[in-house]
């Protein structure tokens, strides 16, 4: 499987078998990292990270995975470039193309990472867009992969805002691998209609499915994995909390979603969350709404089902893994 030069965009433009390969390959780079054994095989390489958005997960994920893989970083803050106020994304994408080996960039509209990777002539990589959060997916998958050993079959819930990038790609990523991926939730809140038949597509070929129901009982129930999202995400206005709250309440994840959910059901949740007033805006919000939690009640979040500091580790070996392929390195062994 050679995946050098290539972009990372979303994985619509990737095949199961390459999305199998960069899960397998960061298994292997996470097995090495715990054992110790170097993977410094980018030497001499660098790459520029732009986030139009905040971030501390992927952020972390991308400078340590680089420095593992012996390269040089440069961060981009959401206000320190010129990019989009004095320099056009074009005009920014080959600069930058000049200078490094490859490209991060977290933002807004899915179509300024395309046309950065088009402009760059080095590989770019989304770090999460308003539409898709690919590497996200890979750190769930295997995530996934390791608890249940599969994921052909798995049975995926999706409750909350299923029309932006985590549930977007939650569904792409369904189709691709055949699992079986439901968005339950609030009409108003479904994965945009023409995206939906492509999965659909797409799962009819690997054997997968896509549902979308309203019902809670018919959505949570027999879910291997049950996933949430905040509701409000980054680059959404502050007033539409209100909203949210009315429509994505019934579909917060609590004791009675899990309890309808298979017996062996994991929880999990790309991060950050607000399963608690521990933050400014879980609290500000909370308090306004006479909420103690949000999209996941505390005790879910606490409790032995879930992975979600699991999840958020395997966001920097599957980074990793997507740096070392599509930058040309090899690792023996994998
Ligand atoms: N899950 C995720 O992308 O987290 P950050 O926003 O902290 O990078
Ligand atoms: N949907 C969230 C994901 C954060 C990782 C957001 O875009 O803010």
């Amino acid at each position: 499987m050679d995946l050098k030069g290539r972009h990372f965009l979303k994985l619509l433009d990737y095949t199961p078998e390459e999305i199998l390969y960069l899960v397998d390959v960061a298994a292997d780079l996470k097995e090495k990292k715990k054992k110790g054994v170097p993977v410094d095989v980018l030497r001499g390489k660098n790459i520029a990270l732009i986030f139009e958005k905040t971030s501390t997960r992927t952020r972390c994920a991308f400078e340590v995975a680089a420095h593992d893989l012996g390269m040089g970083t440069t961060y981009l803050d959401p206000v320190a470039s010129q990019i989009g106020k004095k320099e056009s994304i074009a005009d920014t994408a080959r600069v930058l193309g000049r200078m490094f080996e490859g490209i991060e960039y977290r933002g807004f509209g899915q179509d300024i990472v395309e046309e950065i990777a088009k402009y760059a002539g080095v590989p770019v990589w989304n770090g999460l867009t308003n539409e898709f959060h690919p590497t996200q997916m890979l750190a769930d998958l295997l995530t996934i992969k390791e608890h249940f050993g599969r994921l052909s079959g798995i049975r995926l819930t999706y409750l909350g805002d299923a029309r932006y990038n985590t549930g977007n790609s939650l569904m792409v990523v369904c189709a691709k691998m055949g699992m079986h991926f439901t968005a339950c939730t609030n009409r108003k809140y479904y994965p945009d209609e023409a995206l939906v038949k492509t999965c659909q597509e797409i799962a009819a070929k690997t054997g997968g499915s896509i549902h979308l129901t309203e019902d809670v009982n018919e959505g949570a129930s027999g879910a291997d994995v049950v996933c949430t999202d905040v509701w409000v995400s980054m680059g959404e206005p502050a007033e539409i909390w209100e909203e949210r709250l009315r429509d994505l309440s019934p579909y917060q994840v609590n004791a009675k979603v899990m309890a309808l959910a298979d017996k062996g059901a994991v929880f999990m949740h790309c991060l950050p969350a607000f399963h608690d007033h521990n933050t400014g805006i879980g609290k500000e919000i909370g308090e306004r709404y006479g909420m103690a939690e949000l999209e996941v009640t505390d005790e879910v979040f606490e409790s032995a089902q879930s992975l979600v500091f699991e999840e958020a580790e395997n966001r920097m070996h599957t980074i990793k893994a997507v740096m070392l392929t599509t930058l040309g390195g090899v690792v023996e062994d994998t």
